[in-house]
């Protein structure tokens, strides 16, 4: 937040600059997260001490047992719960402390959901489902949402209403719906579970793409193998305690998206001391890699 030049600047340049800020940090952050709930028959800790990191271009895959705290986790990180205690950031910035209505409005900016069960809104076409969160910012909301749903094989399905579209259908007008703001992280709960192989991968590779072109953080909770197939990082979760946090081969810097063959990246790191690579240290995909 220290003296910025685009400062003076028109404000568009102003809002580049703070998004480029904004893409240089953590995505979201949870730092000693506790939840508990108060249930009348005794206190459930449903988050145990969760420390946990989402960078901008990662794809991270929640999985654990029935119970384990995988969506509270999920409500936590999109603002939608409070914890108990412990720290939440948003693109490094607190958001503990904010007022209902400034979390509300940073939710919409920066975060996308796909919930399990869709909410869809039944009186509207799917291209109208689509386009609804991006009503509150400026622009074509409604090509970009048609092109969404374009890319996610519905262009033919854009003036149906839910109910006459399939369960796989109505789960892809939702995720064209969580990313069409851009936003800058995108938690999602069983993005494929009512989705054939097929159908898994076209969601999968949106996810994909929008993570590598647009450095979206994806956290998405999931019993899916196919899923952790796409993931940089794979969360476990045993009774709200991150047992372990996994980078898969596919994490970010470790693997070229573009070069995926390659298997020799480890030798290429000592003939190049002053290579191009900028590669941060402090990412989780770095930590695994000492023999
Ligand atoms: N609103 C709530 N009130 C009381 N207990 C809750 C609430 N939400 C979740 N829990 C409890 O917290 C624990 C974790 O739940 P949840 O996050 O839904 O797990 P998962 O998504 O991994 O199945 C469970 O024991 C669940 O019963
Ligand atoms: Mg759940």
């Amino acid at each position: 937040m220290s003296a910025d030049p685009a400062d003076s600047a028109d404000p568009a340049d102003a809002e580049d600059a703070d998004a480029a800020t904004r893409r240089s940090r953590p995505a979201v952050e949870l730092d000693g997260v506790t939840k508990e709930y108060d249930s009348g028959a005794g206190v459930v800790r449903a988050l145990d001490d969760v420390d946990f990191v989402a960078h901008p271009g990662e794809f991270i895959a929640v999985m654990g047992p029935s119970g384990s705290g995988k969506s509270t986790m999920l409500n936590v990180l999109g603002l939608l719960d409070e914890p108990t205690s412990g720290e939440v950031r948003l693109a490094g910035e607190r958001v503990s402390g904010l007022s209902d209505r400034e979390r509300t409005d940073q939710r919409r900016k920066y975060i996308g959901f796909v919930f399990q069960d869709f909410y869809l809104i039944p009186s509207l076409s799917a291209v109208e489902n689509v386009e609804m969160p991006t009503l509150f910012t400026p622009g074509d909301g409604r090509e970009r949402a048609a092109d969404l749903l374009r890319t996610l094989g519905l262009g033919d399905r854009l003036d149906h209403r839910p109910t006459e579209l399939s369960g796989g259908q109505q789960q892809r007008v939702a995720v064209a719906r969580s990313l069409v703001n851009s936003p800058q992280v995108v938690l999602a709960d069983e993005p494929t579970g009512n989705l054939d192989t097929e159908t898994s991968r076209s969601v999968l590779e949106e996810f994909t793409r929008i993570k590598d072109e647009e450095r979206v953080a994806i956290v998405a909770v999931t019993h899916d193998d196919l899923v952790t197939e796409y993931a940089d990082r794979v969360v476990n979760l045993v009774d709200g305690v991150v047992v372990d946090d996994i980078a898969t081969a596919r994490a970010s810097g470790r693997v070229d998206p573009n070069d995926q063959e390659a298997g020799d990246d480890e030798a290429g790191d000592d003939e190049s001391g002053d290579d191009e690579s900028g590669d941060d240290e402090s990412t989780p995909a770095d930590r695994g890699d000492e023999p």
